[in-house]
């Protein structure tokens, strides 16, 4: 099995897929900005570490993110690096709808992904969907509040484990490029997801719909963040909410 190195490996997503990865047999090297957080410290917005980093690995799995405009530049020197080393396959990650959602963000996802694809080092790209856990985050950042917010836009979340096992296979095969887009199992709006979460969470706190104006809010509502089809992830939003809250219940 080969030698992997994961950026954002201590982020929601990286923290499934390193032991998923393990599992499957292969040497991974986990990166982190912090001294100690991980087998190397490597900052991608000035290459710090990098190089150490990538050295002996044939698989680069790109999973870093500033949530901002610091992608772009992350990527660029990440490509850099892996068309210095040995890497063979660099695996982005990027998110369902990123060319026709005008988010900043998503501009600079975009960017990123075509820097990996115009790289020397061969390359795939998965887009996926919004995690559970990014729609648990967004509610739980509510908590303390009197209502809960959540916009009547549709969404397909999928479980960040689920991704990871895209991911994985994906790894053990050669670079393809781009991927068939990745979503979960249930389309639904943001505010029903709030209403699963504060059904299992926060029985007392109200949720409130609130209607988003703009190109933005146009676009999600138009479904270019949704992944029509039928070969998606496995775990529901709803069945996620439920599993988590038996667990919680578990614990008490
Ligand atoms: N979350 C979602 O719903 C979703 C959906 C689809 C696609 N995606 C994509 O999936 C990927 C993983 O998302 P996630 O939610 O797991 O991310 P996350 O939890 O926000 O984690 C971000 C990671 O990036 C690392 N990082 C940030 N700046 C860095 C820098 N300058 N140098 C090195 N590492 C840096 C952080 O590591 P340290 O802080 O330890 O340095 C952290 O591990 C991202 O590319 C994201 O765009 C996410």
């Amino acid at each position: 099995m080969s030698a992997i190195a994961v950026t954002g490996s201590s982020g929601r997503l990286g923290r499934m897929l390193v032991p998923m990865l393990t599992l499957a047999g292969h040497d991974v090297r986990t990166m982190s900005r912090r001294d100690g957080a991980g087998d190397h410290t490597v900052d991608l917005r000035t290459g710090r570490g990098l190089d150490e980093a990538l050295r002996g690995v044939e698989t680069v799995v790109h999973l870093a993110t500033s949530n901002g405009s610091a992608d772009t530049t992350m990527t660029r020197t990440l490509t850099a690096a892996t068309e210095r080393s040995q890497t063979s396959h660099l695996v982005l990650l990027s998110i369902v709808g990123v060319d026709r959602i005008p988010l900043a963000y998503y501009r600079h996802k975009l960017a990123a992904e075509q820097i990996v694809l115009n790289s020397r080092t061969p390359a795939t790209v998965l887009r996926a969907t919004q995690f559970h856990e990014l729609l648990d985050a967004f509610f739980h950042a509510q908590r303390r509040l009197p209502l809960r917010l959540a916009p009547a836009l549709p969404v397909q979340p999928i479980a960040a484990r689920d991704v990871a096992q895209r991911i994985t296979a994906l790894v053990a095969q050669l670079p393809a490029g781009r991927q068939p887009d990745l979503g979960g199992p249930q389309q639904i709006t943001w505010s029903e997801a709030s209403a699963l979460w504060g059904a299992a969470h926060r029985p007392r706190q109200r949720s409130i719909t609130i209607r988003v104006p703009g190109a933005t809010a146009r676009a999600i509502r138009d479904g270019h963040g949704l992944v029509p089809g039928p070969a998606h992830g496995e775990l529901s939003y709803t069945d996620h909410v439920r599993a988590a809250a038996e667990q919680a219940d578990g614990e008490r």
